[in-house]
């Protein structure tokens, strides 16, 4: 596709969500304001679903995803946002070995699947397996050989019937026991066990050896806001960079999509780049399973490359953070919602997701992003005041601060450099921030969604998509952007 095409598209774009004129340069969220419109909906109560595509096959029930940076996602941010309905990703600055272990953190939280079930041998006695039972307060017990084989479950009424306490359970075991495969996903198991009238499914290997257990009360257990893969863990992404060489990103994606990631994102400052694309294209023929997400850009041409490339999402973005220098020390990068709203004009033609990363600072902000389009939002300093945050704290005149750290900030970089994953201080493009601690993400999370369900309301759209398709904007003066603060 040619240039002017491309641009020409961006316009077609602008042209079907402005109300009146588009504006006659790049514009960003204070420049408009979204149109309030006639609506059925009697409340923002109404608007029950939040849930947008994040990449490819990979949905999230809120549009907000954490931002790979340092002082913001450990595994407690991506545990609490993962169970508010978001995604975290984990930072690439990190040694690969903490990227792994925040990724199995968050795997291991909360899962359908028990890794170590409790088991006893059959050799035991009948009072053995009763004392086992009281203590660990379960009603059946799985029974292994000493090569960890499943040779049969000891239920409740299996211990009911027999008195004698010296029995073995080798005699009183039932044998023939219903098992599955470790992959089998939560549905599956769930259909075994209903069709079997059963409550427990061991898990066993090919060779007989017991790696788990599910059961139908944890699979049947009130399933929150919480995005969680096939085995009902909670969701995470894994991050890389592009810096390093082919043969070691590979291996970073491989030992994090080993560790759990559910999606691949790959991170750069300069997204349209031959480079990037070509990270894109290796990380998809290594791993065609895995949804990749790629940025950053913030034009149409950029978000093109990176989708023919093979990215399921494109990220967008070039200096709107919180934490942002680019734009003050290169002169490079577009006013945000433009940005957002040009490359939705292209990905949507390919059916790819475009994520809004950076410059939010409020939740009109968060609004206009999706009004524009974007199917979900990166957030950094917002999150990184949550108490959850990995950004350090300390106090000073009676408040507690959060240090928030762009990460081309040279103190970004200082601590790369402490950790051994950074030679030398490059040019820096960030600033560091003190930003005063907030409370729990749940409870901002809440807030930010109940705006965006008002906003919804307001422009006259039924749900999300219909808000992020048919929502209007229109251009606005600095007068009257300042009419709406209060005094
Ligand atoms: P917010 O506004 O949510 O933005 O804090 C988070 C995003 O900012 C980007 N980021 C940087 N950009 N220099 C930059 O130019 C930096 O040092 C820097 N650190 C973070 C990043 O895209 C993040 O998701």
């Amino acid at each position: 596709m040619d240039e002017k095409t491309i641009w020409e598209k961006a316009d077609v774009y602008l042209a079907s969500k402005f109300v009146r004129e588009i504006p006659p340069y790049a514009f960003t969220f204070p420049d408009v304001f979204i149109i309030d419109r006639y609506s059925e909906k009697d409340s923002r109560s109404q608007i029950t679903n939040l849930k947008t595509k994040l990449a490819r096959d990979v949905f999230i029930n809120i549009p907000i995803i954490s931002a790979n940076m340092e002082d913001v996602t450990g595994d407690r941010l991506a545990i609490a946002l993962a169970r508010e309905g978001g995604c975290g990703f984990v930072p690439q600055s990190l040694s690969i070995d903490r990227r792994a272990e925040i990724i199995k953190r968050v795997k291991r939280a909360e899962s359908d699947v028990i890794e170590s079930p409790i088991t006893i041998n059959p050799e035991n006695t009948l009072s053995d397996a009763k004392k086992l039972a009281v203590k660990e307060q379960i009603s059946s017990l799985l029974v292994i050989d000493k090569d960890n084989k499943l040779v049969g479950i000891l239920t409740s009424r299996d211990m009911a019937i027999e008195e004698d306490g010296n029995k073995k359970i080798e005699e009183l075991m039932t044998k023939s026991v219903i098992t599955a495969n470790p992959g089998i996903s939560s549905q599956d198991a769930k259909k075994i066990l209903r069709a079997n009238k059963i409550e427990k499914l061991p898990l066993v290997d090919k060779d007989g050896a017991l790696k788990g257990l599910m059961t139908l009360k944890d699979i049947l257990k009130t399933r929150s806001y919480a995005v969680r893969d096939k085995r009902g863990r909670l969701m995470v992404g894994g991050t890389i960079g592009v810096a390093g060489g082919e043969e070691k990103l590979l291996e970073e994606a491989r030992l994090q999509i080993n560790a759990g990631a559910d999606v691949v994102l790959i991170d750069t400052a300069r997204g349209n780049a031959c480079l990037t694309r070509r990270i894109v294209e290796a990380i998809n023929k290594s791993f065609p399973k895995i949804p990749l997400i790629a940025g950053n850009v913030d034009n149409p041409e950029g978000a093109l490359g990176l989708i023919k490339a093979g990215a399921d999402a494109v990220k967008v973005g070039i200096g709107p953070g919180s934490a942002c220098k680019t734009r003050e020390e290169t002169g490079v990068g577009c006013p945000q919602l433009s940005a957002i709203m040009e490359c939705v004009a292209v990905a949507r033609e390919h059916d790819i997701p475009i994520i809004a990363d950076g410059g939010m600072k409020i939740d009109a902000a968060l609004c206009k992003a999706l009004a524009g389009g974007a199917h979900s939002l990166m957030l950094g300093g917002r999150l990184a005041r949550m108490e959850e945050s990995a950004a350090p704290e300390y106090g000073e005149d009676g408040k507690i601060y959060k240090l928030f750290r762009g990460s081309a900030s040279i103190e970004a970089q200082m601590s790369r450099i402490e950790q051994g994953s950074l030679d030398r201080v490059r040019p820096s493009e960030g600033v560091r921030n003190r930003v005063e601690r907030g409370g729990k993400l749940s409870d901002t999370i809440q807030w930010m969604m109940g705006h965006l369900r008002s906003s919804i309301t307001y422009s006259g759209t039924e749900s999300l998509q219909d808000y992020r398709q048919n929502a209007k904007l229109r251009w606005q003066s600095r007068a009257g952007y300042e009419e709406g603060k209060p005094d």
